[in-house]
């Protein structure tokens, strides 16, 4: 199993934790759990209840709405932050283009990250709103 460490250098490079410290970025790296999905897979399907949190560290996935490709994302990019922020069912459907590699957060440890830490979830924010702004039409009611 790899070293927290290497997931560290992982998280260093993912945007919003750029203004962490290495001893915050350690922290996370102790709760963060590797993934791997195959292409094709199904990471988080719309509808189902919110688990995790998910950054990309290899790999690209597609995003979903009811059969409609919002936008792809690759490494350095995040998912899943909606249903955990808001507690409510998954937005979209994420699956993976290609074999993909993820460092996943449980609920609780992402909902305690965004507490400790105003400065992040101010930055989380920002990008749910620009995500929001582009695809409104894929949080629309029904
Ligand atoms: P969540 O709703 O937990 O699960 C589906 C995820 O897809 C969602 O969190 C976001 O991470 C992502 N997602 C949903 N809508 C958009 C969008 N309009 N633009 C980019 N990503 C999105």
């Amino acid at each position: 199993m790899p070293e927290p460490v290497s997931y560290v250098d992982h998280l260093r490079k993912v945007p919003i934790f750029s203004k962490l410290s290495a001893k915050e970025l350690e922290h996370i790296a102790r709760s963060v759990k590797e993934r791997v999905y195959e292409s094709g897979t199904v990471i988080i399907k719309e509808g189902d209840p919110g688990l995790g949190f998910f950054l990309i560290t290899e790999g690209r996935v597609d995003v979903s709405h009811r059969d409609h490709r919002i936008r792809d994302m690759g490494p350095g990019e995040f998912f899943g932050e909606m249903a955990l922020m808001e507690e409510a069912p998954r937005s979209a459907t994420v699956t993976a283009k290609e074999r993909t590699r993820c460092l996943q957060l449980v609920r609780w440890d992402f909902r305690a990250l965004l507490k400790e830490n105003p400065d992040l979830a101010v930055r989380m924010l920002e990008v749910v709103v620009q995500r929001l702004r582009e695809h409104p039409a894929a949080h629309a009611e029904p």
